[in-house]
């Protein structure tokens, strides 16, 4: 499993050393290849500051609701002893895609899947409840994609982790990367994922070898992964773990897969914790105004492909 990205033990030899067999621990998770994203671009794309006995984590997650945010479960598990982390040892920042230009909020309550169990990865969804936010330019709300993600499509990822393989932390940078992936076949993909049958189950594959070089990496975990249709921007996927065949975890290998939590097959698990689209509703005129977004037919904040 991709891990939170660790500041304070970070060294190349450490992503190497822990695989996606292993516990949750620094493994590889990375924007790689990627460029600076347009400022303004990624309202909704918060950081995640995790405060861990071995140091600080970083990740980052999506704003469901002007309260909710959808990271990866292993971003809110304590590495070393695989229980929850306490609300109080996550913060998350907002406001600005430039990392040290973000206000940080306290997390008041987290939510992981209840079949979330390390190190199996299949459920790795959890949802931190803040403080309601007054969307504004800088912060608003992501809509979420529920229409099929068939193999060669075109995904956008974002994160702030890592931007070199090896790099460690020099290579953690200040404004949120992007980049490209591409969806992978069933074929392949079955190979890397246990039980994977298509990217309309709980996990979308990706695979490297469909365009070289870019990737995401250590610190990316739980940060979304965006599909757009018609010129917008809807939330598909989270940042889970990459590696390749062998179990080799480096970040951007020619014949490495990547692992993305498909958010709208956990739809009924978000909906437990807060309705998505219902503060949303209350805020479709502003948030039509920021940019551009219609609001969907039936305002319920999911985008749904196969409706149409
Ligand atoms: C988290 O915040 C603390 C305090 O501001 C800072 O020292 C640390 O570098 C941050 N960690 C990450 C991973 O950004």
């Amino acid at each position: 499993m991709y891990s939170l990205l660790l500041l304070f033990l970070l060294p190349a030899t450490l992503g190497l050393a822990v695989s996606k067999a292993g516990k949750l621990s620094a493994a590889d998770e990375r924007i790689i290849g990627g460029f600076t994203s347009t400022i303004g671009e990624y309202p909704y794309v918060v950081s995640l500051n995790l405060t861990l006995p071995e140091g600080s984590g970083l990740c980052g997650g999506t704003l469901i609701t002007d309260r909710v945010i959808v990271t990866a479960a292993h971003c809110v598990i304590d590495p070393d002893i695989g229980t929850l982390l306490s609300p109080s040892k996550v913060r998350v920042g907002l406001g600005s895609q430039k990392q040290r230009q973000q206000h940080f909020v306290p997390a008041l309550e987290i939510h992981v899947h209840p079949t979330f169990q390390p190190p199996v990865s299949t459920y790795d969804i959890a949802l931190i409840v803040i403080e309601p936010i007054k969307p504004s330019a800088s912060v608003h709300i992501a809509a979420i994609y529920a229409g099929h993600i068939p193999p060669m499509t075109r995904l956008t990822a974002v994160g702030w982790g890592m931007t070199s393989a090896n790099g460690g932390l020099g290579s953690v940078p200040n404004s949120l990367q992007e980049t490209e992936l591409v969806v992978g076949s069933q074929a392949d993909c079955s190979e890397f994922v246990p039980g994977y049958e298509s990217s309309d189950g709980p996990q979308i594959c990706t695979e490297n070898k469909l365009l070289l070089g870019k990737d995401t990496c250590q610190g990316d975990s739980g940060t979304g992964v965006f599909i757009t249709v018609d010129g917008h921007k809807y939330l598909a996927g989270l940042t889970s773990y990459g590696a390749n065949l062998l179990g080799d975890p480096t970040c951007a290998l020619n014949d490495g897969f990547g692992v993305y939590t498909r958010v709208s097959y956990f739809r009924s698990f978000i909906d437990s914790v807060a309705i998505v689209g219902n503060k949303r509703t209350a805020q479709d005129g502003a948030l039509n105004e920021l940019d551009g977004v219609e609001a969907d037919e039936d305002n319920d904040g999911w985008n749904n492909e196969e409706d149409d």
